[in-house]
Formats: C-alpha cells, structure tokens, sequence
C-alpha cells in the first residue's frame, strides 16, 4: 500500500524532475512521467478505490495535493521556459543596426541641365529675364514673322519634323520663335534669354542630334550695336569657358538678323585635336522681324543669337560626343553628379 511517505517521495522527485528540465521538451517529458496516464500518482489516485475504507481518505487528500503541487510546479516551470525561449527568439532576430544598410539611390542634376543653369546664371547676372516658348510651333513664328522666306529649305519637311496631318504645325528647328513671342507679348526695352530643345533632320554625327538643346537671346533697346552684342557673347563665353577662351567672330547670315555673324570657339575632338565648334548664330535684329511684331525699327535697335548648351557642355567638358549627353548611360553621367 502507498504511505504518505511514498507520496511525499513521488512528489519529491517528480518536483526534481521538473526543476531539472531545461527545455520544453524535456520539461514535457516530465509532465508525462509524473503526471500522465501511466504515473504512479494516477495510478495511486485510481487504485482509491480498492483501499481499505479508513486508508481512502488521508491517501486520497495526500495523492491530490502531490498532483497538484506537480501541475503548479509544471506551469511555473512552462511558463519561465517559454519566456526564456521567446528571449532567445528575440535576440536570435535581433537587428544588427552596425550593418550597412541599403544603399539608396541619390539623383543628381544631368550635365546638361546644369550647364543650361550657368548659362541661365550668367545672362541672370546681366539683368536678362527667362523665358520660355512651345516646343511645337506653328508656321507664322517658327518662320514667316522670323522673315524665312516661303521657299527657304529650313520649311521643308527634310529638314523640319512637322506634326503628322497638319502641314503648318512643327516641332521647333530653333528657339528663335521664342523672340516673336516675347515681342508680341509687350513692348521694349527686352533683355530675355530662353533655353530648350529644338528639333531637326540632320545627320547624325558627333557634333549634331536631331534633338539638341539652344539657348535664344534677344536684346532689344534705343541705342543697340553689334559691339554690344559681341561683348555681350564674350563676358559669356569667357564667364563659362575661361578668360582664356579662344574664340574666332565671323560673318554669317541669318535671314531674321542683318548683319549676322557667327562665335566658334576652340574644342579638342575625340582624336585629342583642336578644332573650331560653332558655338552660336547671332546679329542684328532684322527691321522685317520687328515690323511683324510692331515695333518701331526706327527707333528700337536690337540683337539676338542662338547658343548651343549641348555644344558650351562638349567644350566646357571636353567631351568627345554630343551623343552621349542623351544617351542617359549612367556610367558617363555620374562622372557629372
Ligand atoms: N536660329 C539659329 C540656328 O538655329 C541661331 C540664331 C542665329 C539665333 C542668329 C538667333 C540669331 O537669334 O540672331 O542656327
């Protein structure tokens, strides 16, 4: 028959079994042992019955208290395993805040914007405002009020990319229609600058795209000569390029300027060799551009040109190609950022 003594021994070391357990497992290895089916505890409370009657009640009462000392150490026990597991868990994902963490991509200006905003910053400085003009024009200010006579090749469509079904409406060849715009908008004095894409059919080759990038100037003022233009368009070249800035004045012709001259300046090309780049187009306004916009010619004089910010990027930066401005190579690019 069980004694007391043989309960308190069960209890005992099934209390032992448990504080040694130190894993869930393990701790439910224990509980099976000690408190399942087959332990002696339940076999004891379930013999009970077949005890001689003044045996049932002190064993039973001392077999129940022994089980349930059992469950209360195996809760407490379960409990401080889980929680010791859960802060293994916790450090085991622990965010290692010392790792570098993910690179996160930074834009930066493209090249040409930025050369576009020196240009801008130096014209700012000389009291020119910004303006700007539609990339799509149509044919009265890309060329009639720009006195391009109707015969001239720059209206044709091999040389002009005009918009499918309407013969009269084209993406811009120049920023110069900016200029009418700007005059039809309010009398002089003007002093404006106006950057922005043009587009033309023209051979692709290092120097041209049939995308490219102008910056258009037009002063109009009493009292305007060709020396004002020219000093003005070397304080520019030498402001971007250098004091040293080498740079060749020749005359040209534009039908909206007379005269009309032209800025080269010194480039090296792929090869490593000097050569003389078309910088701008530039004149005197013609009195034919301001009669269409109703300007006095007697009394206003001005001059305007038409800068190339792709080309001021190739030589401000030696670069070999003007293609590669717009080929968004990331490679070349970020040699700018
Ligand atoms: N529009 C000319 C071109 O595309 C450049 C130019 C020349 C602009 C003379 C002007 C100018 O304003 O007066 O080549």
């Amino acid at each position: 028959m069980p004694s007391d003594l043989n309960i308190d021994a069960l209890r005992d070391s099934a209390l032992s079994a448990i504080g040694a357990a130190e894993s869930l497992d393990a701790l439910e290895a224990a509980r099976v042992a000690h408190t399942g089916r087959r332990s002696a505890i339940v076999e004891i409370l379930s013999g009970i019955g077949k005890l001689a009657p003044e045996e049932r009640g002190p064993t039973g009462k001392a077999a129940n208290a022994a089980r349930k000392a059992i469950e209360a150490a195996l809760d407490e026990r379960h409990t401080r395993l889980e929680a010791a597991a859960m802060g293994d868990q916790l450090l085991e994902d622990r965010t290692d805040v010392t790792l570098p963490g993910d690179p996160f991509p930074v834009g930066a200006l493209h090249l040409l914007t930025q050369v576009r905003t020196e240009i801008e910053d130096v014209f700012l400085g000389l009291g020119y405002r910004i303006a700007d003009g539609p990339e799509i024009e149509d044919g009265y200010h890309n060329f009639t009020a720009l006195n391009i006579p109707e015969a001239h090749p720059a209206r044709s469509s091999s040389d002009t990319f005009y918009v499918a079904g309407h013969d009269d409406i084209a993406l811009r060849p120049q920023t110069s229609p900016v200029q009418v715009r700007v005059m039809e908008s309010g009398p002089p004095p003007v002093f404006i600058v106006s950057p922005g894409a043009v587009y033309r059919r023209d051979d692709v080759d290092a120097t041209h795209s049939p995308m490219f990038h102008q910056l258009e100037g037009l002063a109009v003022d009493e009292g305007l000569t060709l020396s004002h233009l020219k000093g003005t368009l070397v304080h520019v070249a030498r402001a971007l390029l250098g004091d040293d800035v080498e740079y060749v004045v020749r005359p040209h012709f534009f039908p909206f300027t007379e005269p009309s001259i032209e800025l080269y300046v010194r480039w090296m090309d792929r090869h490593g060799r000097g050569q003389w780049l078309e910088l701008l187009g530039a004149g005197m306004v013609d009195p034919n551009v301001f009669a269409s916009v109703g300007y006095d010619p007697e009394r206003w004089t001005g001059f305007a040109f038409g800068m190339g910010i792709d080309r001021m990027a190739m030589v401000r930066y030696g670069l070999p190609d003007l293609r590669l401005l717009f080929e968004n190579d990331l490679r070349f690019l970020e040699q700018f950022a």
